[in-house]
């Protein structure tokens, strides 16, 4: 199993979701996060010229996957939420020791996507 973490563009959530939905995955949780990736804005101050960490808004999706989902998973979101700009975003793929669904007891690939699989 993997968690997959998506960082996106807010505008692109909706897309993304659906993208995800289309591949068959269906266990996300969604959060608002402020970003940077690494890019330093020049700021002019009275004192001479310095840098500014300029934090963005971005949306974190985290998706937890039995190993078949994964490269799908990646797919999904790489397609949806990509538009050729930077800040497209990136994708972190954790490896998940545990998932257990609290309603059933089930544990690990029976408690995560795919369901009824
Ligand atoms: N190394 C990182 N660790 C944690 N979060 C990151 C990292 N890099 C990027 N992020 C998150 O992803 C968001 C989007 O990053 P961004 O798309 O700007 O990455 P990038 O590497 O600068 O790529 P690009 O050149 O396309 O802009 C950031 O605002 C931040 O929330
Ligand atoms: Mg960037």
């Amino acid at each position: 199993m993997k968690l997959v973490i998506a960082i996106v563009r807010p505008e692109k959530a909706n897309d993304v979701l659906e993208a995800l939905y289309r591949a068959e995955v269906r266990g996300v949780s969604m959060s608002r996060v402020q970003g940077h990736g690494g890019e330093l804005e020049r700021v002019e101050t009275y004192r001479g010229t310095t840098v500014k960490m300029g934090l963005s808004e971005k949306v974190r999706l985290e998706i937890a996957v039995s190993e078949p989902f994964v490269e799908p998973t990646i797919e999904a979101l790489c397609e949806s939420a990509r538009t050729g700009e930077v800040g497209d975003g990136k994708i972190f793929v954790v490896a998940l020791e545990r998932a257990i669904r609290i309603r059933t007891g089930e544990t690990d690939h029976g408690a995560v996507t795919p369901v009824g699989k």
